[in-house]
């Protein structure tokens, strides 16, 4: 049963990966998963200096979710190079970078000084943030300007680029049409979804910036639906984020049009989950003698088409 698929001439084990922001920078988790069993480990956004982010309270537990309003915190890309790269080159773990800015040119700065560790095997760019207006949602709600960063970025590596979009806005499709004209080789959705909480005790919001981002279980029927648009517009393939915490619902974002998932919010009850969700999507098509996971991909819709016909699934092509 092949489990794997590939973006460029990167091939992943498995189609579960752990969210930007969830996993730390892969290095911090290495006694409590076995990292090397995961489809790719996604580090914390990097931007070109460290940033502190935003005042806390940050985090708010929700019903079903949470919401967060970190304000990309990170390390800067310096000090990632330095003390981080070393760490995750011993770990086995597939690397991909997220990487959030406050301008192209930024963007392409923190590409430029990654680019050549061969341990990072390619790129998700987050221009989704919605807690930073300098951070990412700026760039986020215009399609134009995602297509400006993907082209950008488009010529400056070879390794695979994945664009992180943000679910508020009216149509997440047209973004992900932008990205793929210019060139990238998946688009990553949904990122959080602007959300409130309010104390009735202190009668002030919950956040120190009001508003931030929720994720979590809440928020999956919302996440299916952006990807069943998005599998309906573009050809490249859709990682599917919002809510994965079992085999089954990343059986469900498969189903909806998700060539791979994220795990995010679930890492933080369950470290280990995107192993065990791995695991039950390996035993759920053998159950079913499914030969290969991507002969899931929408398979309730169209015909199949070349994208469902990869190596290894003519079985499934032949079938209908
Ligand atoms: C944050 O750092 O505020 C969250 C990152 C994101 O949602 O892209």
């Amino acid at each position: 049963m092949t489990e794997s698929f590939s973006l460029r001439d990167v091939t992943f084990q498995n189609r579960v990966f752990t969210a930007s922001g969830t996993f730390g920078y892969g290095d911090e988790v290495v006694d409590l998963v076995d990292v090397d069993r995961i489809g790719a480990v996604i580090t914390k956004s990097l931007s070109l200096k460290p940033r502190d982010g935003n005042p806390p309270p940050r985090i708010v537990e929700t019903p079903a979710g949470m919401l967060n309003s970190i304000g990309l915190a990170n390390i800067g890309v310096k000090k990632f190079i330095d003390e981080k790269i070393p760490k995750l080159e011993h770990i086995g773990a597939t690397i991909l970078a997220n990487i959030a800015a406050s301008s192209v040119d930024e963007y392409c700065a923190v590409m430029d000084m990654l680019d050549s560790f061969e341990i990072i095997r390619g790129y998700e760019i987050n221009v989704s943030c919605p807690n930073d207006r300098d951070g990412g949602l700026q760039f986020g709600p215009d399609p134009a300007k995602v297509a400006q960063i993907t082209r950008q970025l488009r010529k400056r590596t070879a390794k695979p680029l994945i664009i992180k979009l943000t679910p508020n806005v009216t149509r997440v499709s047209e973004f992900a049409l932008a990205a793929e004209a210019e060139g990238a080789d998946a688009v990553s959705l949904i990122n959080t979804l602007i959300g409130m909480a309010v104390d009735i005790h202190t009668r002030k919001p919950k956040l120190s910036t009001v508003t931030g981002g929720l994720s979590g279980p809440a928020i999956k029927p919302v996440a299916l639906a952006k990807v069943y648009e998005t599998f309906k517009a573009v050809k490249i393939p859709i990682i599917g984020i919002g809510g994965v915490s079992t085999w089954e619902d990343a059986i469900e974002f498969f189903l909806a049009g998700a060539t791979a998932v994220q795990t995010g919010t679930a890492n933080f009850v369950s470290p280990a989950c995107a192993v065990n969700i791995a695991e039950g999507i390996a035993a759920y098509c053998k159950s079913k003698k499914i030969r290969d996971v991507a002969e899931l991909v929408a398979c309730w819709t169209h015909p199949p088409t070349s994208r469902w016909c990869k190596a290894g699934s003519e079985s499934y092509c032949a079938m209908m």
